[in-house]
């Protein structure tokens, strides 16, 4: 039975969804209407690929959370399903927070998120409460349980905080179930909390599994823990990162943590941690495992700190990145576009050992909803101080991706894609050096950029601002004659 705040928002999105059409990107998730944040929930239910998401309908600024859901069984074409949950019980009444889901042994699908409620205490300050909830569904209709909350502030250990403890991740391992909580500990910064139950419903607290003890930001928002390649991996958002070289940049940042969860304990050892994407827009990944045993992953296409960025009269804001392909190479994550993408190319222009120096176009390589390929190669004997392509062009906009061998540095410079907000534009990382050797990949849904470097070593993660989509020329240049193959198509989604 759904309540009536939920029926609402059904009927709020079912309404209004039409008129953000126009703005719809053609292969990203969106919400039907209004805000969205946090993918959530993202798993494989029942032969089809569910995304739940943190969602306002009714406006395109963050409010009262719901769960918006969509389905889907290729990652590229979504349906769009009625929001899932809405704030509307004395356990969530200021919002459902983000999650995960889990398929139950009786075929239902069940979802573990945030509740969070209001208290003021004694000196009158307001404070969140956050503590664990379930719902149970079917994939379409989700019931709250009736013992929500299921994990509160008397599960947690000493020190630990109930207004910062969300964000759970559910997974079974032979017949326990485990979740993985963002907490702040006494120190302030984040810590991961694993709690354990035999049936998902009875829960008890187990260990910190890691924490950041003011190292990697403060809070550690949204974490995901899975096995890939042989190695324990954990995805985390700190919040007010301290800037670290070009690998780390200040506010909000996601963190790949790769070692071994020690199944006794349930300690992480960390082996290597480093930036999951080096661009500006990506938040709050999730994975989930196929079919087909591959790890996938999704984020917010989003910052934090630019959501204030919006295009006028919008009616919807926020989008997910295009799910990626993850693997494990050098004690790195490897992130490449899923497979299926290449199902909606059309249009293939290549262009093989093409001598380019000054500015370049070539004929036919242009767009806004683009799958590309560029690969740059020193002429023999001849290095080259830098290269520079320019995507999302015309006489006033463009946005640059310029690679300098010598010291491996890509920069990726937005400020002229059409914004009018005088935010960050531009990033500066370093990618892994091939002899002078650089591979791009590009693909492009409109205003939504995502680059990958070197068969996915790199991936930067970038929102353009520019209203209309005429802008839409490419050009190559480098300081002297260099060598680029291009394979470029066009992708066409309806
Ligand atoms: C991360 C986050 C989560 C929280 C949700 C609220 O972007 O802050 O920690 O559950 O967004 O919408």
């Amino acid at each position: 039975m759904s309540s009536e705040t939920l029926q609402k928002a059904r009927e709020y999105e079912k309404k209004y969804s039409r008129y953000a059409d126009q703005e719809r990107p053609a292969f990203h998730v969106t919400g039907q209407i209004g805000w969205i944040n946090d993918p959530n929930g993202f798993s494989a239910y029942k032969g089809e690929y569910h995304l739940f998401f943190q969602y306002h309908p009714y406006s395109v600024e963050w409010g009262p959370m719901h769960w918006g859901h969509a389905k889907t069984k290729d990652f590229i074409k979504w349906e769009m399903l009625p929001a899932a949950i809405a704030p509307d019980s004395a356990a969530d009444c200021a919002g459902c927070f983000s999650g995960s889901a889990i398929e139950l042994p009786d075929g239902k699908q069940l979802l573990m998120y945030t509740g969070v409620y209001r208290e003021t205490r004694e000196d009158g300050v307001t404070q969140d409460i956050q503590h664990q909830c379930l719902a149970i569904g079917d994939g379409l209709e989700y019931e709250k349980f009736e013992g929500n909350p299921v994990l509160t502030a008397e599960h947690l250990p000493e020190g630990a905080s109930p207004n910062d403890f969300r964000d759970p991740h559910i997974w079974k391992e032979g017949d326990t179930y485990y979740s993985v909580v963002g907490n702040r500990p006494a120190d302030g910064s984040g810590s991961l909390l694993v709690f354990e139950s035999k049936d998902a419903f009875h829960w008890k607290f187990k260990t910190e599994m890691d924490a950041c003890h003011n190292e990697y930001g403060r809070m550690w928002e949204c974490p995901d823990i899975f096995g890939l390649d042989g190695k324990d991996v954990i995805l985390v958002s700190p919040q007010e990162m301290v800037p670290l070289g070009v690998e780390f940049h200040a506010g909000f940042g996601t963190i790949v943590l790769l070692g071994k969860l020690d199944r006794e304990t349930f300690k992480f050892q960390r082996e290597a941690l480093h930036s999951i994407d080096y661009g500006i827009d990506f938040y709050a990944p999730q994975t989930l495992l196929t079919e087909d045993g591959r790890r996938v992953m999704i984020a917010w296409m989003e910052n934090w700190t630019n959501v204030g960025c919006k295009l006028t009269d919008c009616r919807i804001f926020g989008a997910m990145t295009l799910p990626r392909e993850l693997s494990i190479k050098n004690h790195r994550l490897i992130q490449n576009p899923v497979r299926e993408l290449e199902n909606y190319r059309t249009k293939g222009v290549h262009y093989k050992n093409m001598i380019i120096h000054h500015s370049v176009n070539l004929a036919g390589v242009n767009g806004r909803h683009i799958d590309m390929t560029v690969q740059v190669s020193p002429l023999s004997g001849n290095g080259y101080n830098w290269f520079r392509m320019e995507l999302a062009k015309d006489g006033e906009h463009g946005v640059s991706v310029r690679y300098k061998p010598g010291t491996n540095m890509i920069r990726v410079d937005r400020s002229r894609c059409g914004g009018r907000f005088d935010i960050v534009h531009t990033r500066d990382f370093v990618v892994f050096p091939h002899d002078g050797e650089l591979k791009i990949r590009v693909v492009m849904d409109g205003n939504l950029l995502e680059l990958f470097f070197n068969d996915g070593e790199q991936a930067a993660t970038f929102k353009l601002y520019n209203k209309n989509l005429d802008a839409r020329s490419i050009t190559f240049e480098a300081d002297v004659p260099v060598q680029i193959d291009v394979e470029k198509y066009d992708l066409v989604v309806e």
